[in-house]
């Protein structure tokens, strides 16, 4: 039956007993984001589609939670842990703690900065810088390479936040007169994205010419923000932002919003996937990469329909 655990074997996993369920610990960052509560639905709810004892632990935004709840998964001796890393680095002493107990880590979304690779089994995300670089080869496009961009970026040291500032910055190198004029961290938040752009619309009103957001919350709120200023966000302002959740397609068909990079959040298939072949002794690669890409407003309406999450 669909509750029953597969065969136990192989894999680096302790290999359950035949009656007992697979067991999991997810260790969630938190519910900042439209996309974040989506991927958390789609590993929850695939865990209870095959029958997984999954134990799941929100870590509010820090790391020390994080760190508390895979100590708690390791001394319960959970068969994998899948871990969302709020940060790139200071994961060294746990993990190395879950190989010792011989625990499989599976990073998903984020990866992180570790000396010894073999801390973790594999990482499934999408690509941050390539999608840094997406958005500014559109902007660059869209604006004929002259721009005063202000930028919000994601929570500090996280994967997302520092990826895709680079890519992007790698991405308007080439253009001279494509300019981030401030860039400040908004946390992925709706509410610090308008508070951020408030800030920026306070000092510099005239200057704005686009804005750039780690992701489609902060950019929903900057464009509340613009929008109670008169400022005309998708025309006078042109906003790109990266995740492509629903709130980011209804801003687009409202013309409030130019576009947006896909970052797939649907990963509960894939990450039990791995985990199964893990269990059969398969090898798995050590990315596994989501594939992304961009939407822009003009098609939004035609899309929206089929969007996911
Ligand atoms: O790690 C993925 C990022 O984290 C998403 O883009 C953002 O919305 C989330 O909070």
């Amino acid at each position: 039956s669909e509750n029953k655990a597969p065969a136990a074997e192989g894999g680096t996993a302790a290999a359950p007993s035949a009656e007992k369920k697979l067991s999991v610990g997810f260790s969630q960052v938190g519910a900042e984001s439209a996309w974040r509560t989506a991927e958390t639905k789609s590993i929850r709810g695939e865990a209870e589609k095959r029958g997984v004892d999954l134990k799941f632990a929100d870590a509010q935004g820090k790391q020390a939670q994080q760190i508390q709840a895979l100590t708690s998964f390791i001394a319960q001796k959970v068969d994998f842990i899948v871990l969302a890393p709020v940060v790139e680095t200071g994961w060294e002493v746990v993990l190395r703690q879950a190989k010792e107990a011989n625990i499989p880590v599976i990073l998903v979304d984020r990866g992180i900065k570790v000396s010894d690779d073999s801390l973790y089994t594999t990482l499934i995300a999408s690509d941050f810088v390539a999608e840094g670089r997406m958005a500014a080869e559109w902007l660059a496009k869209q604006t004929n390479g002259k721009a005063n961009i202000y930028e919000l970026q994601g929570s500090t040291g996280a994967a997302p936040a520092i990826d895709r500032k680079k890519g992007f910055e790698e991405g308007i190198q080439q253009y001279p007169e494509m300019k981030i004029v401030k860039s400040q961290s908004a946390d992925f938040t709706r509410a610090k994205g308008k508070e951020v752009m408030e800030a920026f619309i306070k000092s510099d009103r005239d200057q704005i010419q686009a804005v750039y957001a780690h992701n489609d919350d902060m950019a929903l709120g900057a464009i509340q923000a613009l929008d109670e200023a008169g400022m005309k966000p998708g025309e006078q302002v042109t906003v790109i932002s990266v995740d492509a959740v629903k709130g980011a397609f209804e801003a687009m068909v409202a013309g409030k919003l130019n576009a947006t990079v896909e970052c797939n959040p649907l990963m509960g298939p894939l990450v039990f996937d791995t985990i199964n072949k893990l269990r059969a002794g398969e090898k798995v690669e050590k990315f596994i990469q989501s594939k992304d890409q961009l939407f822009e407003k003009t098609s939004a309406a035609q899309v929206i329909g089929s969007r996911e999450y």
